[in-house]
């Protein structure tokens, strides 16, 4: 399946030819609010088969079905539970993923063979019109080889996917930068099984249990049964080793000019914005300290430079670990293997977190 692969606005003739080649069971790079997914049609298991072909993706890691309007819900799942309903009145369209029990109609292919599926409506308006010409939802995992920092440009998705599929819908620059936030419902309570744009406090606006998986700030053991099969993978992986330095400013540049190895050209700090000029190393910045959607919006895009300047070693400065800093560090921690050096106590990361 050699495909001469082309990047496309996003006119109506290419959102209906990207349909028309979804409708055939093709593949299709696509924008959302997040980050680039790579569509099929999610009822479609040979189609369903290419994303993990294209992907290089283990079987049994399950997709996220996309939807354009709550009408393509009930075909999908067995029921909604009323916390679902109230969250989906909320937050959809938008950044959450809610699992849900999954009909007769969802083939295993698309669900990693779970009972389950996973279900968001995006709010880009250009993934919205993709879902709204082909008539059936999309199942979308990130469009990145598996393993690879998650595509924030349809550039990145061309570097990633470049002959395995046809095409590609440009929509720019994807808003927030980080995958969708996913979550586990039942009537009384929410379970994050994966931090993203909607946040922790965000959820408790709608339900008043939210809990943190263990497995969003944890390494989890091979032999351990985890909720969402894509945590156990390695995940947004730079070629480089990522260490993360949790600290103040001065504690970060202090450790990065005391312990930069000889050859350091090949050696980078990944930091925040103005803060370049106090290490003496290469240094490249992933957001606005404090601000938690900078951050998200750059980080995978710095993770993809580095990879180009061919780094082997980046000192990562630590985000906060609240509001959308979570799901940065969530993504910065798989990037880093989870390897977390700590400078000073008052930052120390926090063990078994329940709240914001
Ligand atoms: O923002 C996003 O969610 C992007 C865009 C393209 O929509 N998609 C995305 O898909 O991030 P993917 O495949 O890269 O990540 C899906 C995550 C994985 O960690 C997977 O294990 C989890 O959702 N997941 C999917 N179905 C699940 C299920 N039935 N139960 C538990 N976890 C599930
Ligand atoms: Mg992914």
């Amino acid at each position: 399946m050699a495909f001469h692969t082309i990047i496309v606005p996003p006119d109506t003739e290419q959102i209906n030819h990207a349909a028309a080649l979804l409708s055939a069971g093709e593949v299709v790079g696509i924008p959302t609010e997040t980050v680039y997914g790579l569509a099929a049609d999610a009822y479609n298991p040979d189609a369903i088969k290419k994303i993990f072909l294209a992907k290089g993706r283990p079987q049994d890691n399950p997709l996220i079905v996309h939807i354009d309007s709550l009408d393509m819900l009930p075909e999908l799942v067995l029921s909604i539970p009323d916390t679902a309903k109230r969250l989906a009145e909320k937050f959809w369209p938008g950044p959450l993923t809610m699992i849900f029990p999954k009909s007769e109609r969802v083939p295993m292919e698309t669900t990693g063979n779970l009972n389950t599926v996973a279900v968001r409506m995006p709010s880009h308006p250009i993934a919205r019109q993709i879902i709204h010409a082909c008539g059936f939802p999309l199942a979308a995992p990130s469009a990145n080889l598996s393993g690879s920092p998650s595509p924030t440009t349809a550039e990145h998705v061309l570097n990633d996917m470049n002959g395995r599929i046809p095409l590609i819908i440009n929509g720019g620059e994807c808003e927030i930068g980080v995958e969708s936030t996913v979550i586990s419902v039942s009537e009384d309570r929410v379970r994050v099984l994966r931090p993203g744009g909607i946040t922790v406090s965000m959820l408790r606006t709608c339900v008043e249990n939210v809990e943190i998986d263990n497995g969003v700030l944890h390494m989890i053991a091979n032999d351990v049964k985890v909720s969402s099969p894509g945590m156990k993978y390695k995940h947004y992986a730079p070629k480089a080793k990522v260490i993360i330095l949790d600290g103040s400013r001065q504690a970060f540049a202090d450790y990065v000019n005391n312990h930069s190895p000889s050859n350091v050209q090949d050696t980078y700090a990944l930091l925040f914005d103005g803060e370049e000029n106090l290490v003496s190393i290469p240094a490249l910045s992933y957001g606005a300290v404090h601000d938690g959607l900078s951050q998200a919006h750059g980080l995978f895009a710095s993770l993809r430079k580095l990879d180009e300047l061919n780094a082997k070693l980046v000192y990562a400065r630590c985000p906060e670990k609240d509001g959308v800093g979570l799901a940065v560090y969530n993504r910065l921690l798989r990037a880093a293997g989870f390897d977390v050096i700590t400078l000073d106590k008052t930052n120390a990361p926090s063990e078994n977190k329940k709240e914001e």
